[in-house]
């Protein structure tokens, strides 16, 4: 093995890249702290070239050319600006939808739906302007570093990853020296100054996570500063408001009637779930890594959907459908959030979901009221429902009532005769 340079750690895995092999580098670059840091260390450290890749995912608030601009000042070859909402809402937050997604029973998996897509991306812009690595911000502790480096060794093994914050050993105060000294801007945060470290956001189509500060004390309740996207219960509207979302093969098309497409429709649902509060979930988690972590999360457009897709399915589905679904769905939440995107089981999973969502068509209530989301209506063709059998009084057709005390003394068989056993 060759002597490395300075403060670089060997490497443990086959995909990372060895300081002396790092040409030119696409840095995926979301304009903050720590990628602007790393856009000029890069360049000095490995005296490479760096391209920059940002992504837009829907994030609300993000200027996309003064986040050009602050690449190419910073001495980017390039900065391509991508906007993969289309994509993300198409072929990742739809199989999710159909999946019922939610890992630990409250985090609809925003963050873990985007980074496959963003690292994809990454491999596609690395390799059409000549990069032999590809760098991102991620730390050694969370889930999003799995995510996006099993993704550039999956599908491109001859590029090679570095993450700058895994091993360049800064904390806030250095990156922030260091920032000032290559003239490299921060932008100071609008309450608090550049004092106190900001909450760590991901954000995009399908919700916003916070993680870090009072967080991470479990005893702490949530502040009132940490919802910047959700409207605080209390301070919602005191009407109510049902929203209809009608649904075709298990996608959402049309919001109270009017057919949109899909970011569009995911953006209006996010609008007015926002207005009353709904989405919002305190989720201690199992990371993938190990650790236990605490998120604040608010996903407005989610806490719609999910439960209007959920109940139109239940519908339309069988009693035994419905007993197998939920244990393919909790599968298919975990390897999603294990940044497993491209095992062939996901794949598997999803013929299965696609397979159960050819029947889910019809339209769903969702009232809303101070971060409340009830189902209130359902309708569909493909119900496996009928009315005059389910009402009081009725009898014949498809059910007999003569044949439910046959039906219960079989049923209760071996129940009643276990119990005579035990009870001897
Ligand atoms: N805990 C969530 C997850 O693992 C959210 C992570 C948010 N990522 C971030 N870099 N702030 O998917």
């Amino acid at each position: 093995m060759t002597d490395l340079p300075d403060g670089f750690p060997p490497r443990t895995a086959s995909y990372e890249a060895d300081p002396e092999h790092v040409g030119r580098v696409l840095l995926l670059y979301s304009g903050g702290l720590d990628t602007s840091v790393m856009l000029k260390w890069i360049q000095d450290r490995y005296d490479a070239g760096v391209v920059c890749l940002t992504v837009n995912l829907g994030q609300p608030g993000e200027d996309y050319e003064v986040i050009e601009g602050k690449a190419r000042m910073l001495g980017a070859l390039d900065c391509h600006i991508v906007d993969a909402r289309e994509e993300l809402a198409r072929e990742y937050i739809t199989p999710a939808i159909k999946a019922n997604a939610l890992y630990g029973g409250g985090y609809p998996l925003f963050t873990a739906l985007g980074r496959p897509l963003i690292a994809k991306l990454a491999v596609e812009y690395a390799r059409s302007s000549g990069c032999d690595t590809i760098a991102h911000g991620c730390t050694g502790k969370g889930n999003d570093q799995v995510r996006i480096e099993a993704t550039v060794a999956t599908l491109a093994p001859e590029l090679k990853v570095i993450a700058p914050v895994r091993s360049w050993q800064m904390g806030r105060e250095e990156e922030i020296a260091y920032a000032h000294e290559h003239g490299i801007p921060i932008k100071s945060h609008p309450t608090q100054g550049t004092e106190v470290a900001p909450y760590s956001i991901d954000d995009n189509l399908w919700g916003r996570s916070s993680e870090g500060r009072w967080i991470e004390d479990l005893d702490h309740a949530p502040e009132d500063d940490v919802f910047q996207l959700v409207t605080r219960p209390e301070l919602a509207p005191d009407a109510p408001e049902t929203v209809e979302i009608e649904f075709e093969r298990g996608v959402p098309v049309a919001l109270n009637g009017e057919r949109l497409d899909l970011v569009d429709l995911l953006e209006r649902a996010a609008e007015i779930g926002a207005r009353h509060g709904v989405g919002i979930v305190d989720h201690i988690e199992d990371r993938i890594v190990g650790l236990k972590v605490r998120d604040i999360y608010e996903a407005p457009a989610a806490a719609i959907l999910l439960p209007a897709h959920q109940e139109l399915e239940k519908l339309v589905c069988t009693i035994h459908q419905n007993q197998f679904k939920g244990q393919l769905d909790r599968q298919w939440a975990y390897l999603v959030y294990a940044g497993l995107w491209w095992e062939p089981l996901r794949e598997d999973l999803d013929a299965y979901m696609d397979s159960v969502n050819e029947q889910v068509s019809g339209t769903v209530g969702v009232k809303l009221y101070k971060g409340h989301a009830r189902v209130v209506t359902r309708s569909s063709p493909n119900a496996v429902y009928d009315q005059s059998l389910a009402s009081f009084g009725e009898s014949g057709g498809l059910f007999s009532q003569t044949a439910s005390p046959g039906f219960i003394e079989l049923f209760s068989l071996q129940s009643r005769m276990a119990w005579r056993l035990r009870n001897r």
